[in-house]
Order: C-alpha cells, then sequence, then structure tokens
C-alpha cells in the first residue's frame, strides 16, 4: 500500500523549484502549490491598493480583504486573488521587484504558512518556496534544497520572461535575483536556509529529465 507523503523543495530564486515541482507532482498524482505564488499575489494586491509595509494595521486588513485560491490545470499554476486570475502578472517584475520586501513581514508569513498548512493536511503533496521544510513542512518526509550557478539561473529566468514578451536586460534580472537571494537568505523570520535534513539538488548542469530522476530516487523508498 502506498503511504501519504508531503515534498517539500526550498532554494534560491529562480533555479527550477517549480519545473522540478510541477514534474513531480504529475508524475506522483500529487497536489503541486506553489508558495511564492501565493506571496507575489499578496504584493500585487499591495502594489494596487497602495499598502505602506510600515503600515501594520493596514497589513492586518489587507490580509483579512485577499482571498486566494488555487486552480490545477495541467499541473500549471493559476492563482486568483479575489476571485481575478492573476498568475501572468505576479510573475512580472514590478511585483518581483517588492515581493521579497512584503514576504518579510511577519504577519504576512504567518497568514501565509497557516494557509499553506492547511493545504498540506491531506497530504500527496509538493510544495516550493523558502522555508517549506523548515517551517510550513518541518515534518515532510522528503526535502529537497535545490541551487543552480547565479549566471545560468539569471540566463534562464531571462529566456522565459523574454519568451512572453517582457522587455527586460539580463543585467537587471541578474540584479534582482541576487537581491532577492539576499533579502530572502537574510531576513529575520523564517530566512531561507537549507533544512538539516534536506537533501542538495544542484541543477547548474543538469536538464529537466535528469533533476526529476534525481528527485524520484529519493521520493520512491517512501511511497512503495
Ligand atoms: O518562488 P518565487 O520566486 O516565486 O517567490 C517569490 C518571493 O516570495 C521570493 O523572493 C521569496 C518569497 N517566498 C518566501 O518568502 N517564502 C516562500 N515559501 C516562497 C516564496
Amino acid at each position: 500500500m502506498s503511504k501519504n507523503i508531503v515534498v517539500a523543495i526550498d532554494g534560491y530564486s529562480s533555479c527550477g523549484k517549480s519545473t522540478l515541482a510541477k514534474a513531480l507532482a504529475k508524475k506522483l498524482h500529487f497536489i503541486y502549490v506553489d508558495s511564492g505564488a501565493m506571496y507575489r499575489a499578496v504584493t500585487l494586491f499591495f502594489i494596487r491598493n497602495n499598502i505602506s509595509l510600515n503600515d501594520s494595521a493596514a497589513i492586518e486588513q489587507a490580509l483579512k480583504d485577499i482571498h486566494l485560491n488555487f486552480h490545477s490545470r495541467d499541473y500549471q499554476t493559476h492563482i486568483t486573488l479575489n476571485d481575478e486570475e492573476v498568475s501572468e502578472e505576479i510573475r512580472q517584475m514590478h511585483v518581483s521587484e517588492l515581493v521579497s520586501e512584503v514576504s518579510a513581514i511577519k504577519a504576512v508569513r504567518k497568514e501565509m504558512v497557516r494557509q499553506q498548512q492547511r493545504m498540506g493536511k491531506s497530504k500527496n503533496i509538493v510544495m516550493d518556496g523558502r522555508d517549506i521544510g523548515t517551517t510550513v513542512f518541518p515534518f515532510a518526509e522528503v526535502k529537497i534544497f535545490m541551487t543552480a550557478d547565479p549566471k545560468i539561473r539569471a540566463e534562464r529566468r531571462f529566456k522565459e520572461l523574454k519568451s512572453k514578451g517582457e522587455e527586460i536586460s539580463l543585467e537587471d534580472i541578474f540584479d534582482n535575483l541576487a537581491h532577492r537571494d539576499f533579502l530572502d537568505t537574510t531576513r529575520k523570520e523564517s530566512p531561507l536556509t537549507r533544512a538539516k535534513d534536506a537533501i542538495v539538488l544542484d541543477n547548474t548542469t543538469l536538464n529537466e529529465k535528469q533533476q526529476l530522476e534525481f528527485a524520484l530516487e529519493r521520493i520512491l523508498p517512501f511511497i512503495q
């Protein structure tokens, strides 16, 4: 009989976490949750409503007014913010530029973690983010910590945004990733760090198929 498990994937910005998580969810018939999309949607709400990041009362109220939902179609993330599909807009640079500041706010993290833990109750879930193996699911059966050369990461993200028609330079993307890595690893509230029991996956020279095989080899013993 197969066991119900949680797979937690953490790592730096743009190192292929969601690509791996989606492929795993598809293969294992698990639910996939992109926790970064939740922080991005909150950031979009803050931008649209001019919420000051220093105004804790406005932030508390905003968190009550924000309703996020995931709809899975072909294992692609479709997230709605108060019933509006925002999956494309949350990937744009105006959101990327502010999301690490927003996700460093304690009240924001507390609410997102609460929602993420609720989604993981029935297990058989793959969730990717920055604090999944350390804070959201410290007892996850499998934890993977992803990393890759920063230059390669910037090039991959550059190609992805270009293909969507976004006008952006490789240099700006590199700087944004470095900035987010810095904020994500140095913030006070659950910074990005490798859980002691996480397996490191450096995909600098691995393709999607190879990284999937690497992860499956570690996961299958838990569910067979
Ligand atoms: O995975 P991503 O690049 O879409 O995440 C966007 C930002 O959200 C990232 O810079 C840090 C934050 N984040 C977080 O703090 N905790 C998570 N579990 C997921 C994302």
